[in-house]
């Protein structure tokens, strides 16, 4: 039976660190970490995460900024709003949160975020920064895929990594991150995606399998290797009448049939997904304390 990564636990553990820090902080009359989000229109699930990441901020004690912006805004006045926070001395940190309304260029709106201030690691500066291993802000869901395998202690150098998706959020930046000569990294790392053939033989293949195409139980136990690492990405919600809310959450592998077989596996709910706030409240941290950018 394959270790179970515990992604709750750990991010719980990387916010007491973060918590700390502060205090520290706080102690020697130093600047408190200040994240900005940005949200545009009445998404429900965009409304929860940015909830989710603005009472993280105040469990780990960072001030947090939310500005709200009708669905109707134009592009151009919610350029003014990202100036007027890049501009704005006292804010560390500025997310975005995605997606936006149609008639908004997420091109643009990433672009005009100062990177010093970029702490989803999306503008083009911190992406390339990335694939250049230079300092840089390392988006959430790559961070934290990292720091699981880095505190699980998963020797990743010289294994074969195979990505499933290449979003630019999540199956791009790995498949760059798991190559890079640093630890976790040094793997020979295989990116597939809708047109990939073979892609079950393909993944079969991987000593460390990511997972992030986004469809649900995607993944099956033939289309693993024994012993293999496999590290899922998906969530999605499917309709159970055994439980309260009438739904529960699963991932892009399926897990009762690939666990037995892997060495280790990220469950769905308490695996990636955790880990995204614990990365924000980390890169927020180190825009606060001028890391990345002395
Ligand atoms: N929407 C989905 N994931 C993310 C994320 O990591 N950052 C932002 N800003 N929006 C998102």
């Amino acid at each position: 039976m394959a270790l179970r990564i515990d992604g709750k636990k750990t991010s719980e553990q990387i916010k007491g660190e973060i918590a700390a820090q502060v205090e520290e902080i706080k102690q020697n009359g130093g600047k408190i970490p200040h994240l900005a989000a940005i949200l545009v229109g009445s998404d429900g699930a965009s409304q929860t995460y940015v909830g989710a990441k603005v009472k993280a901020c105040e469990q780990v004690g960072f001030q947090s900024t939310l500005v709200l912006l009708k669905e109707s805004i134009s592009e151009e006045d919610l350029l003014s709003e990202i100036q007027k926070v890049n501009e704005n001395p006292d804010i560390d940190g500025l997310i975005v949160q995605l997606p936006l309304p149609k008639h908004i260029s997420v091109e643009k709106v990433t672009a005009k975020i100062l990177p010093e201030k970029d702490v989803d690691g999306f503008t083009p500066a911190n992406v390339g920064r990335m694939a250049l291993n230079w300092p840089t802000y390392i988006s959430a869901t790559p961070f934290g895929i990292l720091e699981l395998l880095k505190r699980y202690e998963i020797e990743t150098s010289g294994k074969h990594c195979v990505v499933i998706g290449r979003s630019h959020i999540v199956g791009s930046p790995m498949s760059i991150l798991m190559a890079r000569n640093a630890n976790p990294g040094n793997c020979t790392v295989t990116i597939t995606h809708s047109r990939t053939k073979n892609l079950g033989e393909v993944a079969r293949t991987a000593d460390i399998l990511i997972v992030a195409l986004g469809k649900p139980e995607f993944v099956t136990a033939e289309m693993v290797k024994p012993g293999a690492v496999v590290i899922d990405v998906g969530i999605h919600r499917v309709e159970d009448p055994s439980k309260k809310s009438g739904f529960r959450l699963i991932g892009d592998v399926k897990f009762e049939e690939v666990e037995p077989i892997a060495s280790a596996i990220t469950p769905v709910p308490g695996g990636v997904g955790p880990m995204t706030i614990a990365a924000l409240l980390y890169n927020t941290l180190q825009a606060a304390g001028r890391r990345v950018y002395p």
